[in-house]
């Protein structure tokens, strides 16, 4: 039998319905599907911490073998995170970290070097003096606090380069529009706008357009997600100017899972790689994703086709059974 049968595996997700994060799901569930007889708890917090830290209790209560969480701020997270790591239970954290380093192991791409890369790739390519707008995540969540790091120091070495005006955007459109309307004058004088994900980037175009500033703003944002409302899909048909590739570690968590939980080896630290994307290799990155999503398909019909054989092998088993027995 599966060795990995008797385990029931967590997930808390800080919110759960965009874009990035349902594809950090389906990665979840199409490996997951390779442990069938796993139990798979999944609980989404709707951007709340305060409800979080809630539905991590109630999976302790439950009876979890391990806890994968993507915490919605740093701080207010810590503690629950902390308690469930000292009671024996691992945890994998994901995406968005606490701010201790009581955790069993950590997925997810380098943010502070993300928001270095975007403020490079600005200041390499915006010449003589240029203004900046950026739009910050949701604060006290880590990825918005490492991009912003990373962001300020790259754009350090660049003298001629200086940025305007701050706002936090919470990850959201509506907030990052409503916060971009309140600096108005900064908008007016800005050469580039880096916001902390796409859909805050995409947010921002719109609120440059309404203001008829669509002259030669460059907006980059991060995800750089394939498919329909991604930020690949906004490069190629120029809504940004470019995004940052930023993986949901959805595969690797649970390959991850699976390892602790079988007494494998595993890294603590399992870094994902990230690139710039924008209009020089957009193309090529559509094309690789539309050859990988066919090869899913396939893989998927594949796995239809083996379940379907699976019952009709059971039913004659059952016949055979009752052969025997009459
Ligand atoms: C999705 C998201 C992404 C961003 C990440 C940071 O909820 O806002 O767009 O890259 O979270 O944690």
């Amino acid at each position: 039998a599966d060795k990995t049968s008797q385990y029931t595996i967590g997930f808390s997700q800080c919110v759960g319905s965009d874009l990035w994060r349902r594809n950090m799901l389906d990665e979840m569930k199409m490996e997951l599907s390779l442990h069938p007889d796993a139990r798979f708890i999944y609980a989404d917090a709707d951007n709340s911490s305060k409800k979080q830290i809630e539905q991590v209790k109630q999976m302790l209560g439950e009876g979890i073998d391990l806890l994968i969480i993507s915490p919605n701020e740093a701080q207010p997270l810590t503690g629950i995170v902390e308690q469930t790591y000292n009671k024996g239970i691992p945890v994998i954290v994901i995406d968005r970290k606490t701010s201790s380093d009581l955790y069993t192991a950590y997925v997810g791409a380098d943010n502070y070097q993300i928001g270095k890369m975007a403020g490079e790739y600005i200041g390499s390519n915006l010449k003589g003096n240029s203004n900046i707008v950026e739009v910050m995540g949701l604060p006290g969540s880590s990825p918005a606090i490492e991009r912003h790091r990373g962001f300020s120091d790259a754009l350090a070495k660049f003298n001629n380069i200086h940025i305007k005006a701050q706002v936090y955007g919470d990850w959201l459109k509506d907030h990052a529009q409503k916060q971009l309307y309140q600096v108005q004058p900064d908008l007016n004088t800005a050469d580039a706008l880096f916001a902390h994900n796409d859909v805050m980037a995409s947010a921002s175009r719109e609120v440059l357009n309404n203001l008829h500033l669509n002259h030669h703003v460059k907006v980059l944002g991060v995800d750089a997600m394939p498919g329909a409302g991604g930020g690949l899909q906004m490069v190629a048909s120029k809504i940004i100017d470019a995004s940052l590739v930023y993986p949901t570690g959805g595969k690797e968590a649970i390959t991850t899972a699976f390892r602790i939980l079988n007494k494998e080896a595993f890294a603590k630290e399992n870094i994902l790689q990230s690139l710039v994307i924008d209009s020089t290799n957009v193309q090529l990155m559509k094309m690789q994703w539309n050859k990988i999503n066919s090869q899913q398909k396939d893989i998927e019909r594949q796995q239809s086709l083996l379940e379907e054989q699976r019952q009709v092998y059971n039913s004659q088993q059952l016949i055979l059974n009752i052969i025997v027995i009459t």
